[in-house]
C-alpha cells in the first residue's frame, strides 16, 4: 500500500504525519516513512539546492525538475524496493505536489510536470492519497517561512490550493479529502478512519 499526505504550507500535515506514525507503531503495523523533497543522500541534497533562498534565479523549469529528479531517486532506490517487500509505504508529499506547485502555481501546466515526472515515477502511483483540505489564507502565515517556496504570495498559494483540488476531482477517488478539524486528535481519527475503510490500515 503506498499512501501519501499532501496539503498547503502550515495546515498541520507534519503534525497529521506524526499522530498516524504514533497510531501505527501503537497498532503493530509497520511501515516505511518518506518525504519529499528528500529521504535519500542525493535526494536531501537535491532538496537543498531547491528550497535555498539564495536560489531566487531558480526558473520554474529547473525547479520542476529538481523535485522530479529527488523524486527519481527516492522512487528506485526506497519505494519501489519497499513496494515490492509488500511494505506499506507513507509519503510526505509527492507528484501531486509537483502539479499544484510547479503546474497550477507557477503556471508549467499540468501536461508538462506530468510528463517529465512519468519518467521519475517508473509507475509508482499512490493508492490513496490524503489531502488536509484547507486553504492556505492565514494558515501559511503562521509557519517560519525559511525556505524559497514558503516566501511565495497568497496568491502563489491560493493557486497551490486550487491545483490540490482540482487533481482530487479527477482522481477517481484516489484523493481522500480531510477537512482538520479544531483538535487535532479529531482531525487524526477521521485521517485513521477513512484509511481503515478503504483497507488502506488496520
Ligand atoms: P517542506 O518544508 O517539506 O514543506 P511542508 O512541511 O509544507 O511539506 O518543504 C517542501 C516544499 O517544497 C513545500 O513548500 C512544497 C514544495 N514542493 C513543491 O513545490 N513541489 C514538489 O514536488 C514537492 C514535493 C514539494
Amino acid at each position: 500500500m503506498f499512501i501519501t499526505f499532501e496539503g498547503c504550507e502550515g495546515v498541520g500535515k507534519s503534525t497529521q504525519l506524526a499522530l498516524l506514525k504514533d497510531y501505527l507503531k501503537r497498532t503493530g503495523q509497520d511501515a516505511v516513512y518518506v518525504r519529499e523533497p528528500g529521504s535519500t543522500v542525493i535526494s536531501e541534497k537535491i532538496r537543498a539546492v531547491v528550497l535555498d533562498p539564495e536560489n531566487s534565479a531558480m526558473t520554474a523549469e529547473t525547479e520542476a525538475l529538481l523535485y522530479a529528479a529527488a523524486r527519481a531517486q527516492l522512487v528506485s532506490e526506497v519505494i519501489l524496493p519497499a513496494l515490492a517487500e509488500g511494505k506499506t509505504v507513507i509519503c510526505d508529499r509527492y507528484v501531486d505536489s509537483s502539479v499544484a506547485y510547479q503546474g497550477y502555481a507557477r503556471g508549467l501546466g499540468v501536461e508538462f510536470v506530468t510528463a517529465i515526472n512519468r519518467f521519475a515515477l517508473e509507475n509508482a502511483t499512490p493508492d490513496i492519497t490524503v489531502f488536509i483540505d484547507l486553504r492556505p489564507d492565514g494558515a501559511f502565515r503562521s509557519v517560519s517561512r525559511d525556505d524559497r517556496l514558503e516566501r511565495e504570495s497568497a496568491a502563489f498559494h491560493d493557486k497551490v490550493y486550487q491545483g490540490f483540488v482540482a487533481q482530487s476531482q479527477a482522481s477517481n477517488g484516489r484523493f481522500v479529502m480531510i477537512k482538520p478539524e479544531k483538535d487535532k486528535f479529531d482531525t487524526h481519527r477521521k485521517i485513521v478512519d477513512a484509511l481503515r475503510k478503504r483497507g488502506a490500515i488496520k
